[in-house]
């Protein structure tokens, strides 16, 4: 696996995540306003995994007092299932754990079987759930880690 480092997001990176985003199948899809929203937001955090100069993943943090929510999480194709998901939510859940946070919350689209299985692997509970809640007709399924 290639050696990658994780570091705030700038404006800078917007195109290479939103190639990231677009090859995935799964929605809902960000658009190029909604990550420059995000970089707009004071509760909100962007963060790359970058390795020789190229964006191999990202990870999309609010952080809302008691809780940290994650708000987006994505691997480049290439270098899925090498433990890159993992390290990106465990360096959020660190920096959630350092700052105080008491819980870490996400929704993740119940049809995502690979997200739910990393999330599930990491201590994640499922909540609850928000039916019909995507765009596609698919339910929400609430998780949460308490630290
Ligand atoms: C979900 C996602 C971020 C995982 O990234 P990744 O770097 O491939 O994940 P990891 O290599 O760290 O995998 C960790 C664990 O997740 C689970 N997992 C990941 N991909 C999986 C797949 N395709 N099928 C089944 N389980 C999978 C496995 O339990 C895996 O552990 P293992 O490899 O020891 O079996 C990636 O698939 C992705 O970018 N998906 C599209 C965007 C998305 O759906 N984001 C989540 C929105 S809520």
């Amino acid at each position: 696996m290639k050696k990658f480092n994780i570091r705030v997001a700038q404006e800078k990176d917007i195109p290479a995540m939103l190639e990231i985003e677009t090859s995935h199948k799964m929605t809902p899809h960000w658009n190029r306003e909604q990550f420059v929203k995000e970089f707009h937001l004071s509760c909100s955090r962007l963060y790359v995994a970058e390795s020789e100069g190229k964006v191999g993943g990202y990870l999309g943090l609010w952080l809302v007092p008691p809780e940290t929510q994650i708000t987006t999480v994505a691997v480049h194709p290439h270098y899925l299932r090498e433990g890159l998901g993992t390290r990106l939510l465990e360096s959020g859940i660190l920096q959630a754990r350092q700052m105080g946070f008491s819980v870490v919350t996400l929704e993740v689209n119940s049809q995502n079987e690979s997200a739910l299985r990393l999330y599930k692997k990491l201590g994640f509970k499922i909540v609850g759930s928000r039916s019909n809640f995507y765009n596609d007709g698919e339910d929400a399924i609430l998780m949460e880690l308490q630290l």
